[in-house]
């Protein structure tokens, strides 16, 4: 009986989300552009007929789904179809990473999942096979195997990483509900109606500040295509994102399709002000800070 493989994966934030116009198969176009943080899930993957079995503890636990909507459940099964092996696996979740959405909490368990199961059983697989079953998981899941920063095309899930020329300090605010990615680009869509979409291509300015580290570079070039649709579906938000740029944040965006926003620091000790001012500005639910980039999904 094997002791099990604990792979622990961190958070994310897209520094810019670039929106193209919905295409034939429903999905957008993007120039997303991640960085991981150090926010950490782990996933144990321990033998267990019958499996895949999913159990999760820590921070919001209890909003995790714990059936085969799971990506780290999805992720067993996937691995184990392509090597025509059971999926006998229990996956257990330490969870960190806030459930509240636009950090990429479940992309991080299906990347971690994936890895813990491939160490487990063995089967040697590639890394490209891992990237292609994580990008059929889901469209931030191979950011979260590779961690670091990366500018991801297509809908996301074809990577190109990125050098990062120092550490950037982040505060992370969750709202008190949730909302839907699918939501929220179909909000775009109708933002979008009847006006020009173009191509959505990395701003060079903000490839240039991630390279020389420049956090008031970063903080003039960050952006996000979703953040009107995710406004317009939860305009509190805006309350949350005033708080931060009046507590003296760089930069104060919302984090992917949200409803979690993102604010930089200039420094370590200027993210706990910002977290301070905003734990009491009544404005969210729970406050986090986090450096990076940090590595991706990595085996214990
Ligand atoms: O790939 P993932 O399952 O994370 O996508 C969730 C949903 O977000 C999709 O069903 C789609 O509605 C939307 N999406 C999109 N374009 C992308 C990525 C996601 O429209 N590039």
């Amino acid at each position: 009986m094997s002791a099990g493989v604990t792979v622990r994966v961190p958070a994310k934030v897209n520094v810019q989300l670039a929106v193209g116009a919905a295409r034939p198969d429903g999905f957008h176009d993007l120039a997303n552009v991640f960085l991981a943080v150090g926010l950490y899930d782990e996933v144990t993957a321990t033998e267990s007929p019958g499996g895949p079995r999913v159990t999760c503890a820590g921070t919001d636990a209890g909003e995790v789904p714990l059936d085969r909507t799971n990506l780290a459940a999805r992720a067993a099964l996937a691995l184990a179809e392509r090597y025509g092996r059971p999926a006998d696996v229990h996956l257990h979740i330490a969870k960190d990473i806030p459930v509240a959405g636009g950090m990429a909490g479940g992309s991080a368990d299906g990347a971690g999942a994936l890895l813990a199961c491939d160490a487990l059983w063995g089967t040697g697989a590639s890394r490209e096979e891992l990237l292609g079953i994580c990008a059929e998981l889901g469209s931030d899941v191979p950011f979260s195997l590779v961690g670091g920063a990366a500018l991801g095309t297509g809908r996301g899930e074809r990577l190109t990483e990125l050098e990062v020329g120092g550490t950037f300090h982040w505060v992370f605010a969750m709202a008190p509900r949730g909302l839907s990615t699918p939501a929220v680009f179909r909000e775009f869509d109708r933002l979008a109606e009847g006006r020009d979409i173009p191509e959505p291509t990395a701003s060079q300015d903000l490839l240039a500040a991630l390279a020389k580290g420049d956090v008031d570079a970063l903080a003039a070039a960050v952006s996000n295509d979703l953040q009107p649709a995710a406004l317009s579906l939860f305009p509190e938000l805006a309350d949350t994102l005033a708080a931060g740029h009046a507590a003296g944040a760089a930069a104060s965006l919302v984090s992917g399709s949200g409803p979690t926003t993102a604010f930089l620091a200039r420094d370590a000790d200027t993210a706990e002000s910002i977290a301070d001012a905003l734990r009491t500005s009544d404005t969210c639910r729970t406050v986090r800070t986090a450096a990076g980039p940090v590595p991706g999904a990595t085996v214990l």
